[in-house]
């Protein structure tokens, strides 16, 4: 197998990195070996108003549920992303901000500007009655503003929750209403991809729905013609301008929660994801140093959306906290064409970038011609995060983006880890194409068999992690209850994944995908039960079972087994229909890749669908020896029409 491949460590990045093969792994050792002072030491790397002397205290067990980290430490995170470094390189760039039109003028933000910038970001929102504590939403294109008001957010205290510019006004009311925020933080539009995004009136539609809001803030991005609220909208620049630049730093408790961010599980609505400030901060600034070793003058880039864990993890916080200058990137990787992120890597002498398998899938597609149009001369490194890349994306970033002269991290992670978990060391791990390695020191994961027995050697299980994390998210917002049913009930003492893994004989890790009702398409996480639940609103609808399916450029698409209510048929018409309502329901990251009208789903007698079947029907594995046995369906001949009226992948 591909296990064989290996790819050693180059010797520049064992030099400057001073971490070798040896010496990561005795840093492995001495983290599990006496985690208090390890993570104690770690600690180190942020500025406290009050020094930590507790490191982990946690149980994973029901009868003593509880997670913290260094909760006798007191903190402000934007003291660690922002003053900190005004000393040292206040002038130096903090944010460089590439536009999607290539012909606009991108912006570069110092350090001391952040500064000014959050600080009168955090006036506004204390001018609309935000204080510690409250949440606040921002729904925000990829401009510079969505990071000050995350910052000026944890400036004051108040809890942020971001939500993805692509999701719908129904998504975006939910997501306010579950955490009950005041204030929205949102813009006229957004650009992406050459289109505008009317932004604002979305959240208009969604204020309509969310009778929680009391403010709206609205950023001046396209200038568009826009509707202002009396009473309860007020333009940020207007704003902006009646506040002082200097606004005092609340002192955190570590535990104080910094975000909640909404994704999906295998099961009812997305779940608010809680992060907590020391914690979460250590976790974003060890693990960037760690796998990236950013350094002054270098340019770091995380093609990410701050709508995403990713975004938050390392285009923002990381980044920051460890003094770095962060690209932020307004398009998309195919407009206005093909080259696009290879002319961004030039036109700012990109160091670093980090990206998605998706993007690279699709862009691999287009030929090796739009990337060697391009020098990428200045890289060193390369990432990828957000779904398993498969051995032949990896090869192509390696040999043609990077020309064989950088590192691919392959970082795996989830919204609840909150960064990195199983990654490579760029001076100190070999890498095989398609596995992301080895555990960073203080992860500890397992495999575990469908009965929770632990596996040992090479094996393939489900991914457990044994021990907490300073990183590890603290809870489900408003719901302890679902958080530890969730997450460690299935196998009980240890923190289930959700994904499959499998470890090779020299104990590298190599992630299968979700075992459960969750799909990743394009490195997004979508619940199947979401998706279901959109599609069962519509009136035509009267049943609906949506599974993944392999996807050439997406890694899974959406695949939804429709029954329709009577008196409907299941032609072109209804099925684009039904495409558009989900899209609008949820957004267009949910349109379904291909819809089956099914008369019946398969079902137990106990009237359970049988998603393994309908699965395999979807992957195109419709032999009898793929489909197994059929003979507990409550009725075994609903197979044979879906067998037979099969949507082929578009
Ligand atoms: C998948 C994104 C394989 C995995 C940071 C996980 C990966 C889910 C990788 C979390 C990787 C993420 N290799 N699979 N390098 N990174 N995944 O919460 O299934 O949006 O459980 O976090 O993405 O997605 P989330």
């Amino acid at each position: 197998m591909s296990d064989q491949a290996r790819y050693p460590a180059p010797a520049e990045w064992t030099k400057r990195t001073r971490l070798d093969a040896a010496a990561a792994d005795a840093l492995r050792g001495r983290a599990l070996a006496d985690p208090g002072s390890f993570w104690l030491e770690q600690a180190r790397r942020l500025d406290w108003i009050k020094r930590p002397e507790i490191a982990g205290d946690w149980s994973f067990n029901a009868d003593d549920f509880h997670i913290s980290w260094f909760r006798d430490g007191r903190l402000n995170l934007t003291l660690n992303c922002i003053d900190r470094h005004l000393s040292t390189r206040g002038d130096q760039t903090a944010i460089l901000w590439e536009p999607d039109d290539p012909a606009a003028a991108p912006r570069a933000i110092s350090y001391r500007e952040l500064h000014r910038e959050v600080c009168r970001f955090a006036n506004v929102l204390k001018g609309a009655g935000v204080g510690k504590g409250d949440r606040v939403t921002l729904y925000l294109p990829m401009v510079p503003e969505a990071a000050f008001a995350m910052l000026a957010c944890a400036r004051i205290g108040a809890i942020h929750s971001v939500v993805f510019a692509g999701f719908s006004p129904d998504a975006l009311a939910g997501r306010i209403e579950d955490c009950g925020s005041t204030v929205l933080v949102t813009a006229d539009e957004g650009r992406r991809g050459g289109k505008t995004i009317p932004l604002k009136a979305s959240a208009d539609e969604a204020a309509a729905r969310a009778p929680s809001l009391k403010a709206m803030i609205v950023v001046r991005v396209t200038g568009a013609e826009t509707a202002m609220t009396d009473g309860r909208d007020r333009w940020y620049h207007e704003a902006a301008a009646d506040v002082p630049a200097d606004c005092p730093a609340v002192p955190m408790e570590a535990e104080d929660p910094l975000f909640i961010l909404y994704t999906s599980g295998s099961t009812g609505k997305p779940k608010g994801v809680m992060h907590t400030t020391g914690g979460y901060l250590l976790w974003a600034s060890y693990t960037h140093a760690l796998c990236f070793d950013p350094k002054p003058g270098e340019i770091w880039w995380c093609a990410a959306d701050v709508g995403w864990v990713t975004g938050h993890s390392y285009v923002v916080y990381g980044p920051l906290a460890n003094g770095a200058t962060t690209l932020m990137f307004e398009g998309v990787p195919n407009w206005p064409d093909a080259s696009r992120l290879w002319q961004v890597v030039d036109r700012h002498k990109v160091t670093t970038l980090y990206t998605a398998p998706t993007a690279l899938r699709a862009l691999m597609r287009e030929g090796d011609a739009p990337v060697k149009a391009t020098s990428r001369a200045s890289l060193k490194l390369l990432g990828t995060v957000g779904e398993p890349i498969n051995p032949a994306a990896w090869r192509w970033y390696h040999h043609v983006v990077g020309e064989g002269r950088c590192p691919v991290i392959d970082t795996w992670w989830q919204t609840e880890t909150g960064g990195a978990m199983i990654a490579p060391l760029p001076g100190a791990t070999d890498l095989k194409p398609g596995s992301a390695t080895l555990p960073l020191p203080g992860v500890d994961p397992q495999l575990v068999d469908a009965d929770g027995t632990l596996l040992s050697g090479p094996a393939e299980g489900n991914l457990v992690i044994t021990r907490s994390w300073p990183g590890q998210m603290r809870g489900v917002w408003g719901d302890p209850e679902r958080f530890f049913q969730t997450y460690f009930t299935t196998f009980p003492g240890r923190y289930t994944t959700g994904d499959g893994a499998r470890r090779d004989a020299d104990g590298y890790w190599w992630i299968t995908g979700r075992v459960d009702d969750v799909i990743n398409v394009s490195g997004h996480r979508m619940g199947t039960a979401e998706v279901e639940s959109a599609l069962v609103g519509h009136e035509a609808v009267s049943e609906a079972a949506v599974v993944g399916m392999p996807h050439d450029v997406k890694g899974q698409g959406i695949y939804a087994y429709v029954t329709l209510a009577s008196g409907h048929d299941g032609d072109e018409a209804l099925r684009q229909e039904l495409s558009q309502w989900v899209r609008r329901e949820i957004g267009p990251i949910a349109t379904p890749d291909a819809i089956q009208f099914a008369p019946g789903l398969p079902k137990t007698r106990s009237g359970k669908i049988m998603r393994r079947i309908l699965r395999k029907i979807a992957e195109g594995e419709t032999s009898a020896q793929a489909l197994g046995d059929t003979s507990t369906l409550a009725e075994p001949a609903v197979v044979d029409d879906l067998v037979a009226n099969r949507v082929e992948q578009p």
